[in-house]
């Protein structure tokens, strides 16, 4: 029995490298590495890897974290600069026994003495959206926080690993040094081969008020379904949030047990969502929460259509 279940339609072509693997009796490790690798690599997703949004110094930093659900083995990095995966990087450092956590120089230069490759990660794309951010900003008074998609994935394979992993580039002009949910764990991700895996997206500053990955694993440890367990974490931190501040940010997570039972859950409309497993070839979902009850629908082809052509479609300087 194998599944691999991540945020965000941006992961199929990853998940559909990650089936690849996983149906050959491949492991979660590499099985998760592969896909997240994939979407980092593809220049028109602008919250992840090359292309990603820079900060408001118009600089691409990255943060990514791997967990191995056996060992329970972490690595994680943040506020990278100028190197292609970040993922790979973290996952290295997961095998350390301490400094398994590491960012910005400290980061750059584990990575570079690893000889893991560097890469100027902003692309003249992002420079567009950077500039036109500003303008809008000068001209509208808008906020230039926006895009905060990370991708997440949580895998099991057919010995009954598990892993968790992400990869981000944050908040769209954010400051400098600037640290969300993605390499945090408990928040970003937890995944735990005796019980089962979580992933969050959306806004790191809430989601690491709830610890939501803990919090969706540890349901799941209390006898709850995926599904269950993600609509119960992700309605008690709006509701908690909202009571409390007046307001919750965007909170989408997804997550799957050691049967490759899943679940999503969120509190925006518009979440997708990407699952495999041995029975289910890879299917991207939307999913909607009609009273704390979410729904996942299976993508359209024209939405399918729509969603490539919107990523891809030229952008002029304003
Ligand atoms: N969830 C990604 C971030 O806030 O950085």
């Amino acid at each position: 029995m194998w599944g691999i279940i991540a945020t965000w339609r941006m992961a199929l072509e990853g998940i559909e490298e990650a089936e690849k693997i996983l149906i050959q009796d491949g492991k979660a490790s590499q099985a998760i590495e592969t896909a997240i690798r994939n979407v980092e690599d593809f220049p028109y997703y602008k919250s992840v890897g090359y292309g990603g949004l820079p900060n408001e110094a118009m600089e691409v930093e990255l943060d990514a974290a791997y967990m191995d659900g056996d060992t329970l083995d972490i690595g994680a990095i943040g506020a990278i600069k100028d190197f292609a995966n970040p993922i790979s990087i973290a996952k290295r450092l997961s095998k350390e026994k301490v400094n398994n956590m590491l960012v910005g120089y400290g980061a750059e230069k584990f990575a570079y003495d690893e000889g893991f490759e560097s890469k100027n990660m902003l692309t003249d794309r992002a420079k567009i959206h950077y500039h036109n951010r500003q303008q809008e900003i000068l001209q509208q008074q808008i906020k230039p926080y926006d895009g905060h998609d990370t991708v997440g994935m949580v895998c099991l394979d057919n010995d009954g690993k598990m892993t968790a992993a992400t990869s981000t580039s944050g908040l769209f002009m954010k400051k400098q040094g600037r640290i969300g949910d993605s390499p945090i764990s408990g928040s970003g991700f937890y995944v735990d081969s005796k019980v089962g895996g979580a992933t969050a997206t959306g806004l790191g500053e809430d989601l690491m008020k709830g610890c939501i990955s803990y919090e969706i694993v540890r349901l799941m440890k209390e006898g709850k379904n995926p599904q269950q367990a993600c609509e119960i974490a992700v309605n008690q931190l709006d509701k908690e949030l909202k009571e409390r501040r007046g307001e919750a940010g965007d909170i989408s997570v997804v997550a799957m047990n050691n049967k490759g039972e899943w679940g999503a859950a969120t509190n925006i409309s518009g979440f997708s969502f990407v699952v495999a497993t041995d029975t289910q070839e890879p299917i991207v979902y939307l999913t909607k929460n009609i009273n704390g009850q979410c729904i996942h629908e299976k993508a359209s082809e024209e939405w399918l259509n729509e969603y490539m052509q919107e990523r891809m479609k030229p952008i002029i300087k304003k």
